[in-house]
């Protein structure tokens, strides 16, 4: 259906195992992958993808129009992944989220419909959707929920969500729009809780849960995502929003136990931390739509076998988080921790 295909982030931990994904799946189609290499993206995660014809790296800022233009020019679909990533950086500092986020989604949607491609995948969050109240348990995001994002992370993704939709409308370019739940699985940055909690007991350390561990994640694994995008990609309907998820909504506290029981610990390295500023309290996505129109449904998400497999995978990968916790993410912590002594000591 589509002879080449750009993925933008595709050295993230989504990206890299979509095209991983794409490569098993799809092997025919041409993948060009383009991401600037920011923190979070690592070409260690696609090792291997070097010599393979079908596949090619442009280390490119989606912000670059001139860039974008080239990279673009003959490609028949966009799979748009890049974006600053992580709700507890665009506290510290919400520019680099309007920058990548809006001002990088809006050039690539610029130079897709310079090119004239046939489908721009948008890749967004159920974050855009805000906060559910943990005493409503009946209470789903839908795509027909209002959009009112908490933190300047999902606010950046929430504005370009409007780019998206306003680019579909205006000039008919071919857009799809997917809201996916908390991910989880292998090359995860280790910033996000579930890679940061099992990396810090592997090293022995505690782990720092925010305020009362009680907010909800609804957790799919990246594998099932990564299906359910290729699904939007090929069968979605144009102008349309797909939520996306695995029905596996679990409390931190829940997440957090469910770790330690499967790495062999006791509860003594939980280390109660002041809670996240503006905090959702619960996230759940209704995926009926998707599940219904385009047929997919979840295969392994459920756990406790798909988060057992996940702390195995960074048990036996050891010397990809160790080279990632030696760097960048030393100094996002000190920072971060500056103001939060009690987290810092949990993750030294
Ligand atoms: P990630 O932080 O692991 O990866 C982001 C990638 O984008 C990195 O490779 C980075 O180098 C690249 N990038 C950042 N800024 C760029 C720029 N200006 N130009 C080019 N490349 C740039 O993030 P992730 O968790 O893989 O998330 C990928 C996408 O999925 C994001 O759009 C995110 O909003 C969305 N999403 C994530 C989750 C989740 O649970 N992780 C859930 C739903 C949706
Ligand atoms: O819902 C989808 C979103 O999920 C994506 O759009 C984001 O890109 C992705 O980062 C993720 O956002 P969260 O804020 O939910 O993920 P994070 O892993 O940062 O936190 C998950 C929960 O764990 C959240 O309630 C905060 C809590 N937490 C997190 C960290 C890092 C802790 O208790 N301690 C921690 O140290």
């Amino acid at each position: 259906m589509f002879d080449r295909i750009i993925v933008t982030g595709g050295c993230g931990f989504i990206g890299s195992n979509f095209i991983r994904f794409l490569r098993r799946q799809r092997p025919a189609i041409r993948i060009t992958n383009i991401d600037c290499l920011s923190y979070s993206g690592n070409l260690e995660n696609l090792a291997g993808l070097e010599n393979d014809s079908n596949y090619s790296f442009v280390k490119a800022d989606i912000c670059d129009g001139a860039a974008m233009k080239q990279a673009l020019t003959g490609a028949d679909a966009v799979v748009h992944f890049a974006a600053e990533s992580h709700v507890d950086r665009s506290l510290m500092d919400s520019r680099p989220f309007v920058q990548t986020n809006v001002l990088g989604t809006q050039t690539l949607l610029d130079a897709a419909h310079q090119a004239k491609v046939k489908r721009f995948v948008h890749v967004s969050t159920d974050e855009v959707y805000g906060s559910l109240p943990l005493e409503n348990p009946e209470l789903r995001f839908t795509e027909t929920s209002p959009i009112k994002p908490s933190s300047p992370y999902a606010a950046s993704k929430a504005a370009s969500d409007l780019l998206v939709h306003a680019f579909h409308h205006t000039f008919g370019l071919d857009t799809v729009i997917t809201r996916c739940s908390n991910n989880f699985g292998a090359y995860q940055f280790p910033e996000k809780v579930i890679p940061l909690f099992v990396t810090n007991l592997l090293e022995g350390k505690q782990v720092p849960l925010y305020g009362d561990g009680l907010n909800v994640r609804d957790w799919i694994h990246v594998d099932d995502h990564c299906e359910a995008v290729l699904a939007v990609l090929e069968r979605g309907r144009a102008g349309e929003v797909y939520n996306i998820g695995a029905d596996n909504e679990h409390s931190n506290l829940d997440l957090t136990h469910a770790l330690l029981r499967v790495m062999g610990k006791g509860p003594e390295f939980i280390r109660h931390v002041q809670d996240r500023p503006g905090h959702d309290r619960r996230y759940a996505i209704d995926s009926a739509k998707i599940r219904g129109e385009l047929g997919w449904k979840p295969s392994r998400s459920a756990w406790p076998a798909a988060l057992d497999a996940t702390v195995e995978w960074y048990r036996t990968h050891e010397a990809w988080w160790q080279h990632i916790r030696s760097g960048e993410y030393r100094r996002f912590y000190d920072t971060l921790y500056a103001s939060r002594p009690e987290a810092a000591a949990a993750s030294r």
